[in-house]
């Protein structure tokens, strides 16, 4: 395994949550007016809340920073309780102060989906990221870069896979509310990001995080293109880093 790859196994999602908090504060605190990148999913939020107890006691800043987020599903508002834009107001912004302006994310609304990830692209590349905070989904997708023949480069307009909507539907009432699309940073735009902080929970996450990081680096595994990262934190806790 690549030795600029450092795991921090957890006793528990509690603790997991607090190591990956302790590791994203820094590099906040490091840069308080940098850009950083945002994920959601359910894996993070114990760490946002970890965050917004920081913010609470003013250990942390977060009101001068600009924020990234990774993917949105597509076509979908931002008002709609299902969009990214909207979890992230949720789970984190509003609560920790960050100017709306501050926040960027794929525009789920836009009419044309491809031009929005070319202007998206942009935006991400001129931010150039202090630390990607990433889940991983139980195909090893990172963002919404599903396995596929090859790795996407930059901001793109993605089918998800069925293994994801499945996954995904826990969120809706029905399977069929989840969208189909989503708009999503590349594999390229992702790796750009100076560090990378990867979540992994659970026993189901394990096995892909066992071949994600010791496997062969194919897109069939999306994640496993971390190997070639300079400065990746992964915190697992012990349930899927039962293999590592
Ligand atoms: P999860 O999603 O945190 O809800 O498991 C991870 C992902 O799909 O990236």
């Amino acid at each position: 395994m690549n030795s600029n790859i450092k795991i921090f196994v957890e006793d528990d999602y509690n603790t997991l949550s607090k190591k990956a908090a302790e590791i994203f504060a820094c590099a906040v605190n490091r840069k308080p007016e940098g850009s950083f990148g945002f994920a959601t999913g359910s894996t993070p939020l114990g760490m946002y809340d970890e965050l917004k107890g920081m913010v609470k006691k003013s250990e942390l800043n977060f009101t001068k920073i600009n924020a990234y987020n990774l993917d949105e599903y597509y076509p979908i508002k931002g008002s709609d309780n299902q969009s990214y834009k909207y979890f992230m107001a949720a789970n984190l912004f509003d609560e920790i102060n960050l100017p709306k302006e501050n926040r960027f994310i794929p525009n789920g609304e836009a009419p044309d989906p491809i031009k929005e990830c070319v202007e998206y692209e942009e935006k991400v590349t001129k931010a150039s990221i202090e630390m990607q905070i990433l889940g991983i989904g139980n195909n090893g997708h990172i963002g919404f870069n599903e396995p596929a023949d090859y790795f996407a480069g930059a901001t793109n307009y993605v089918e998800l896979a069925e293994n994801t909507i499945e996954a995904n539907a826990r969120f809706f009432e029905k399977l069929e509310d989840v969208p189909r699309f989503a708009l999503t940073m590349g594999i390229h735009s992702i790796m750009m990001a100076k560090s990378i902080l990867l979540l992994a929970s659970g026993e189901g996450k394990a096995q892909i995080l066992k071949d994600s990081l010791f496997g062969k680096i194919t897109p069939k595994v999306p994640a496993s293109v971390l190997q070639l990262h300079c400065d990746v934190f992964i915190v697992a806790d012990k349930a899927a880093a039962k293999y590592l």
